[in-house]
């Protein structure tokens, strides 16, 4: 990459608003280990270490299971890529719950591993948590509409703030989260007219996920973007490469060499220099 990924690339949470300011539509996509880390971070402004690490790496059906200390682990691994973006760590469901003492404990323990901020999902009730948050010095993004970790409060993975209420219930909460100071707002599974008129009210940036092109940004889980994700995909969903299909095929190929003997050949082995090899033919057993 050259000057053109540095000229994306904002390193800091404030960074994220002046590019807003300037026009400048933000890039996010997830990281949850060495190499999506270099992927993302080679294009990204923002690398989130998503709770979505549940469902796309770990196997569980919803991000519920996802502890801390899961996210702990797997934002180190993102660490040790050096990523010059702005690393985001997702607060896990009922990491930031229970009471303020702790909730600051488990952010503050996220921010000491290297992530620049958090991401805490939910307005109303959690906008006094997340406030304390950043008394402590620690800069949240907020996330509004399809929260995962309301997967059981919700019925399920649905689009909100499609109804009277719940658009001025969002557009409530959206203004309370820029209030409260957070630095950028995720909107997931927002019709894209509500997404745009947040967008316009706040001087904040919005990042979108199935929230319309109105967005300041957009972010979307890496592995959807390669096509890595089996099963449903939602309708927000762009996949850019057959990554599954491609390296099926590589695998195919690769098990049917190890079969036929054609792998590995003389330039996968290490050859044995003379001594080596006088040695090896004297040997007899016993
Ligand atoms: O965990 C995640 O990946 C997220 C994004 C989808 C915004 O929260």
């Amino acid at each position: 990459m050259g000057d053109s990924a540095k000229e994306r690339t904002a390193a800091t949470a404030p960074g994220l608003a002046a590019m807003k300011a300037a026009g400048r539509r933000i890039v996010m996509t997830t990281a949850y280990d060495l190499v999506t880390a270099r992927l993302g971070d080679a294009v990204a402004d923002v690398l989130l270490v998503g709770d979505s690490v549940g469902t796309v790496c770990l196997g569980f059906p919803t991000t519920l299971p996802v502890t801390q200390a899961m996210i702990a682990h797997h934002l180190d691994a993102v660490m040790r890529a050096g990523p010059k973006a702005l690393v985001v760590a997702d607060m896990a469901f009922l990491s930031c719950h229970l009471d303020h003492a702790d909730t600051i404990r488990n952010a503050g323990d996220l921010i000491r591993r290297g992530a620049g901020a958090v991401k805490i999902e939910g307005g109303g009730r959690r906008v006094e948590t997340i406030r304390r948050v950043i008394d402590s010095e620690i800069p949240v993004m907020g996330h509004l509409g399809l929260t995962p970790q309301s997967f059981n409060a919700m019925g399920g993975h649905k689009v909100q703030a499609r109804k009277g209420a719940q658009v001025t219930r969002i557009l409530d909460d959206a203004c309370a989260l820029e209030a409260a100071g957070c630095f950028a707002l995720v909107l997931e599974g927002v019709p894209a007219p509500v997404a745009a008129r947040i967008t316009k009210e706040l001087t904040i940036p919005t990042i979108g996920i199935g929230a319309g092109v109105g967005c300041d940004g957009q972010v979307l889980v890496i592995h959807d973007i390669l096509g890595l994700t089996q099963g449903h995909k939602p309708r927000f969903v762009r996949c850019y490469v057959d990554g599954f299909g491609v390296m099926s095929e590589a695998m195919g190929r690769w098990a049917r060499d190890v079969r036929e003997g054609a792998f590995p050949g003389d330039q996968e082995s290490y050859a044995l220099p003379e001594d080596g090899r006088a040695a090896l033919e004297a040997w007899r057993r016993g």
